[in-house]
């Protein structure tokens, strides 16, 4: 990418700071979650936008829709208004995820809804776009402050704070979980590919959550999970993703595998406080009837 080219959203986020970190030039980012007139200083220059900024958590969105379509849906919107004003963008990445094909929350609707208007725009406007449905992602950076972020770092938050990870159904549903240094290089693959089209990133693994609260557990220590057979309602039994448009659209695999990378999470956390209210989180869910 030629320098001072490519524009990030949502570039404080978990994702977003790693991919700034991995751009050697940029322009300066902001994040759509403040949902405002986005200032054009910015936009001087730039051919690729990587648009990650958004509000995640299938549960939490179960009862704060208005919060998902705004930040979601409506800085999807802004941001879009606003690269119809520079006439620079050649290229847009859109870190969308796989919940945008299986449908269940608030939440999924609106990635869905965001992969409609970047597609629609950016085929008015002859701008390509990568859509990367991203699966589970995790490692260093997760929030331990955020008690609706995902579900490794949740776990991890409950193990530092001396309290048994929560684990709703029986532990044995699935999902692909993906490391985020291999999130950033399929998003910088994708941009200097051009890639034109739709690829999930994953492994092509499944993983039984039981076996992430475990590994955490075996690495952090603290109580043995705890199987509530609690179900979120809208959650699907397993996901696990198929690579192959991102191998051939623009070379990308996998390359760090769940049992290697848990060690690089656990190691990024240890001895470190967890500030995140799970117990609260779980129990205002509960009382929007949120489980099954
Ligand atoms: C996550 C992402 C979403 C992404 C999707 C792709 C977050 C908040 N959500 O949703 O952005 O689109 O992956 O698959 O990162 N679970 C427990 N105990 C808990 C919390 C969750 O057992 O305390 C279980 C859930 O029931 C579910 C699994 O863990 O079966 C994963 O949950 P979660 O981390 O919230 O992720 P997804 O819903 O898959």
């Amino acid at each position: 990418m030629k320098p001072n080219s490519a524009l990030i959203t949502g570039h404080k986020g978990f994702i977003g700071s790693r991919l700034d970190a991995a751009l050697d030039h940029k322009a300066c980012g902001w994040d759509t979650n403040v949902s405002m007139p986005f200032e054009s200083q910015y936009w001087s220059g730039v051919e690729v936008v990587f648009h990650l900024g958004a509000k995640v958590g299938m549960g939490e969105s179960q009862y704060r829709i208005s919060d998902y379509c705004q930040a979601n849906v409506m800085g999807t919107a802004y941001l879009l208004e606003e690269l119809a004003r520079h006439k620079t963008v050649k290229h847009m990445v859109l870190a969308s995820s796989v919940s945008a094909m299986f449908g269940g929350s608030p939440y999924a609707a609106t990635k869905a809804c965001q992969e409609e208007l970047c597609e629609a725009w950016c085929k008015l406007h002859g701008v390509t776009l990568s859509v990367l449905r991203l699966f589970n992602v995790y490692g260093p950076g997760q929030s331990l402050t955020n008690p609706y972020t995902g579900v490794a770092a949740i776990f991890a938050q409950r193990l530092l704070s001396h309290a048994p990870p929560v684990v709703f159904e029986d532990g044995l549903q699935t999902r692909d979980f993906v490391h985020v240094n291999d999130v950033v290089r399929a998003m910088v693959m994708a941009a200097d590919a051009r890639f034109d089209g739709i690829a999930e990133i994953g492994t092509g693994r499944p993983t039984p959550i039981i076996d992430v609260a475990t590994a955490l557990r075996d690495e952090l220590g603290g109580p043995l999970p705890l199987i509530t057979g609690d179900a979120r309602k809208g959650d699907f039994r397993h996901a696990v993703a198929d690579t192959t448009a991102a191998k051939m659209g623009f070379g990308w695999e996998p390359t760090i595998d769940f049992k290697v990378g848990v060690k690089d999470l656990a190691k990024s956390l240890r001895g470190q406080v967890a500030h995140a209210d799970v117990d609260g989180a779980i129990e205002e869910l509960r009382m929007a009837g949120g489980f099954a």
